[in-house]
């Protein structure tokens, strides 16, 4: 049987410059014929070079490790590198993601807001102890790596940000990727911040009880972590914390 016929695609791109006085946010259409294989970075960088060298949009690794191209393909914040063509229809429409700073087009500032969280949160390990540089590295458990590890997997593209609810209606709402950030220091058994440190960040509207539970940030994670079970963690963790508040037993750790 012949090869079918190529599609061809209908791209409809979101257009604004913020630095110019005179663009005003429009969508325009682009066509573009599929080639076998072919993905969001290879369509861009070929209407860029083909159509128009204007277009803006962020690529870096091209492998879902930078977290660079985060953008709403068809209403649903996802990773540009890693999204073929011939899984969306032949109109795709291309937006910028909501909650982040517009550069320009499909260019979204994510630096800022990561910096400001990572800033906010503390996130550092925090201890008191003084360590000598020269000796050997001190081992952690295998397990608890791992967990601390799982967390660390965020490539922080921001997606899980677009995707929340909460965000949209609260800027203030330390989001999926916030919470994963804290997370991640309050498994470190080396981080000795107690109850106090994390309650005063995510014990609130803003932190974990703002969350409503819709779950959209995991459906869109483009790393599979498992932020569900990350809010569940830090639900007991708080409340087990609160139970023991003054009992001397301090802060409990298990991810079970
Ligand atoms: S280009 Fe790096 S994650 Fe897509």
């Amino acid at each position: 049987m012949p090869d079918p016929a190529p599609r061809s695609l209908t791209f409809r791109i979101f257009r604004h410059n913020p630095a110019d006085a005179a663009s005003t946010p429009h969508l325009q259409e682009f066509k573009l014929e599929e080639t076998p294989g072919l993905n969001l970075f290879v369509a861009l960088s070929r209407i860029r070079e083909e159509q128009d060298p204007s277009l803006q949009f962020d690529f870096a690794c091209r492998a879902a490790v930078c977290g660079s191209c985060g953008m709403m393909i068809n209403g649903k914040p996802s990773l540009g590198c890693r999204t073929l063509t011939r899984d969306l229809p032949a109109t795709i429409a291309l937006l910028p993601m909501p909650g982040f700073k517009l550069i320009g087009d499909l260019s979204v500032d994510t630096g800022t807001w990561f910096r400001a969280l990572n800033t906010r949160v503390e996130a550092w390990i925090h201890t008191k102890e003084e360590r000598d540089p020269n000796l050997p590295e001190e081992r952690m458990d295998n397990a608890t790596a791992l967990k601390i590890y799982e967390s660390e997997r965020c490539i922080e593209c921001g997606c899980c940000l677009a995707g929340c609810a909460t965000v949209g209606m609260n800027p203030a709402f330390l989001g999926p990727a916030g919470m994963n950030r804290v997370a991640r220091f309050m498994l470190d058994p080396r981080d000795e911040r107690g109850e106090g440190g994390y309650f005063e960040v995510v014990a609130t509207g803003d932190g974990v009880f703002g969350c409503l539970g819709l779950m959209a940030c995991q459906d869109v994670c483009p790393k599979n972590l498992s932020l569900q079970e990350t809010f569940g963690y830090m639900r007991r963790t708080l409340a087990k914390n609160l139970l023991h508040a003054g009992d001397g037993k301090g802060p409990a750790r298990s991810r079970a």
